[in-house]
């Protein structure tokens, strides 16, 4: 039989290696959900005075400042059912929704959000803000075909993807044909030291995602993101 010494000795080994690292979150509650929402809609009042939190997503505000402020009270929705159910505090956000809905902008205002309370996130060894960058599934697909390289978008601990279904379905590097956000989404849901937050008009489950991406790249969003539906029509257009 092992000696316990021995099996500290290797687990502490794999440890420093970074080998199966695992994300710690910290809570900042109590959690005063008006007064939250109350700064969330006016940090959107800075971009545009019409800005509001109403019915069509407020769940999902809602549950996102649940989520950075680490509270486990989160609920999100069942991809497949669309019903409320009890979300998770180590993975990511999927926000669903038409066009114009208000999704991409969810997304950077909520990391405005954390990062103006400085909300600290652990990932693996390394403790930081919880703050994330927004890129654009298209641009991360133009950075691929001038550079050739997609290790940045596979490795970084945490990533809003923008408007996902939006790019270019393959890009070409150097005569390489690579569907670009496939291979991003299946590198980081291999890996349980990544945050990945996404907007999208296709619904997790939907044909044209599985399609694109595989079901392979399915299955793991599922496993990746709290999934969050904002309803509504274009609010470009109002
Ligand atoms: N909560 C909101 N209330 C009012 N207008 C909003 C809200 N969120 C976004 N908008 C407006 O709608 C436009 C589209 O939002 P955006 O987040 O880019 O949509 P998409 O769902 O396509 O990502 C924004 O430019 C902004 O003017
Ligand atoms: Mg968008």
């Amino acid at each position: 039989m092992a000696k316990i010494e021995n099996i500290k000795a290797i687990l502490e080994k794999i440890k420093e290696r970074g080998l199966f690292q695992d994300i710690t979150r910290f809570q900042y509650l109590p959690l005063h959900m008006e007064t939250a929402l109350e700064i969330v809609e006016n940090i959107g009042k800075t971009r545009t005075s019409k800005f509001k939190i109403d019915n069509e997503n407020r769940f999902a505000y809602e549950n996102i400042i649940r989520w950075v402020h680490c509270d486990t009270q989160i609920k999100c929705l069942n991809p497949q059912t669309k019903q409320e159910t009890t979300g998770r505090l180590k993975t990511g956000i999927y926000i669903a929704g038409n066009t114009g809905s208000g999704k991409s902008w969810a997304l950077e205002i909520m990391s405005a959000y954390a990062m103006a309370y400085n909300f600290q996130i652990q990932i693996g060894q390394t403790k930081r803000c919880l703050h994330w960058h927004n890129t654009r599934a298209d641009a991360i697909c133009d950075e691929y075909i001038t550079t050739g390289t997609l290790e940045k978008y596979k490795k970084m601990p945490i990533i809003g993807i923008q408007d996902l279904g939006a790019e270019p379905a393959e890009s070409l590097y150097m005569g390489n044909r690579m569907n670009v956000l496939r291979q991003i989404l299946e590198h980081r849901g291999d890996h349980t030291d990544k945050v990945t937050l996404i907007s999208s008009n296709m619904p997790i489950n939907h044909k044209t995602l599985i399609d694109r991406y595989g079901d392979r790249v399915e299955s793991r969003l599922n496993e990746m993101c709290n999934y969050f539906e904002i309803k509504g029509k274009d609010r470009r257009k109002s």
